[in-house]
């Protein structure tokens, strides 16, 4: 016995009204198809994962919302963004389910869904805007913008998701106010410049003296190495990285740049343990959304071919394109390229470790 009124586990989830919304068009107008029950059921469950996607989403961005993030609801974050990976899981998978129809069979009920399309979908726009999807970058596959697609009602609702500040942007804010970057012990941004020069110093040096190579292979082998340091000047000197942001390549401030890199080279201080899991759930984020992305872009493949969308698209080629062009947190991959071996990384100075650590150690 509680307090609280008796309910019966049919009114407390409404299910009189979720069980009942399954209309089928195709029963509608006198040619039932079987499969659009399926259909209708898989496209239903898709929207209510997104309902909980964006409601940790939001619950994230709160947390995030101030300007200085407090680093005790770190735990909390993780948490939330471990259950949108997991949950992101189960979309890519779903996908399982709904290619059990047949093209053929789809084709008997897809006439009654038009000009109906996913891409009318309210609540993935609202996920894609509050990650972080500049509005200005999206594919346009005619010539109105995204959101004429959607309902009246609606469209105010992705404007006002596009204008509020994203999870990319709190991100971006927080890496860039990183602690430790600076200090009158350690300056990452000097060490990390002197570390990646010694790198090719040693590497150059170790072609030159490998007695196995020819003159040919060791100029070849130079010639690399030169590549290889150019990608490494285009971060190292701000205005080169600023080409690379005018190009789209990254996107991250260059101080919020130098918070990340440092974050994941020094990954197994103690600080930064969060810091690094936080930043890993970001990516698993943005890579299962890209599996979502390919896996439903070759799912309309095969029931389309190389038909147009049922709402006006090139179908399989545009989904494709999204996939890569709509991604959020491409620059936590892209900085993979700029990470040093352990061995080359330069130690942290003692004093300043204990510093770092000190949330986590009794001082003696
Ligand atoms: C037979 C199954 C499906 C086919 C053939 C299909 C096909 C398509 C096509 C061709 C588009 C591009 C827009 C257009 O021209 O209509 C699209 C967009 C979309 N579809 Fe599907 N779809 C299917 C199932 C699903 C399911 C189950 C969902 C789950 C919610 C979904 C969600 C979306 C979303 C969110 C978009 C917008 C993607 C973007 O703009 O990046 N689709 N779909």
């Amino acid at each position: 016995m509680t307090k609280y009124p008796p309910i019966n586990y049919s009114d407390y989830l409404q299910l009189d009204k979720v069980l009942n919304a399954q209309d089928l068009r195709s029963e509608e107008y006198n040619k039932k198809a079987h499969d659009e029950h399926l259909f209708i059921i898989i496209h239903q469950t898709y929207e209510l994962w997104f309902k909980q996607i964006l409601f940790e989403v939001d619950s994230v961005l709160e947390l995030f919302g101030h300007d200085h993030f407090d680093e005790s609801h770190m735990g909390i974050v993780i948490s939330r963004l471990n259950r949108i990976i997991e949950i992101e899981r189960v979309l890519v998978d779903q996908i399982n389910i709904l290619e059990t129809m047949t093209p053929l069979d789809f084709l008997d009920f897809r006439d009654f869904l038009v000009p109906a399309s996913g891409f009318q979908s309210l609540q993935f726009r609202l996920l894609e805007n509050k990650l972080g999807l500049i509005p200005e970058k999206r594919l346009t596959y005619t010539e109105s913008y995204y959101s004429e697609a959607l309902r009246e009602d609606e469209k105010k609702h992705v404007h006002e998701a596009e204008k509020a500040p994203s999870l990319f942007e709190r991100v971006e804010a927080w890496l860039a106010r990183t602690p430790f970057l600076k200090s009158p012990d350690f300056d990452f941004w000097g060490v990390y410049k002197d570390a990646v020069i010694k790198m090719f110093q040693d590497e150059e040096e170790l072609i030159r003296n490998n007695s196995s190579l020819t003159e040919k292979d060791i100029e070849n082998n130079i010639e690399q190495l030169a590549k290889s340091r150019e990608i490494f000047d285009g971060l190292l000197d701000k205005d080169k990285y600023q080409e690379l942001q005018d190009k789209g390549q990254f996107r991250l401030s260059y101080d919020a740049l130098h918070g990340a890199l440092f974050i994941l080279l020094y990954r197994d201080e103690p600080a930064l343990q969060q810091a690094f899991s936080f930043i890993t759930c970001l990516q698993n984020i943005d890579e299962l959304l890209t599996q979502w992305r390919y896996r439903h872009s070759l799912m309309a493949l095969r029931m389309l071919g190389s038909k147009v969308g049922t709402g006006g698209s090139s179908g399989h080629k545009y989904l494709r394109a999204a996939t890569e062009k709509h991604k959020v947190f491409h620059d936590f991959f892209n900085l993979t390229t700029y990470l040093l071996p352990r061995s080359a990384l330069p130690q942290l100075p003692e004093n300043f470790k204990r510093e770092l650590n000190f949330a986590f150690t009794h001082k003696k």
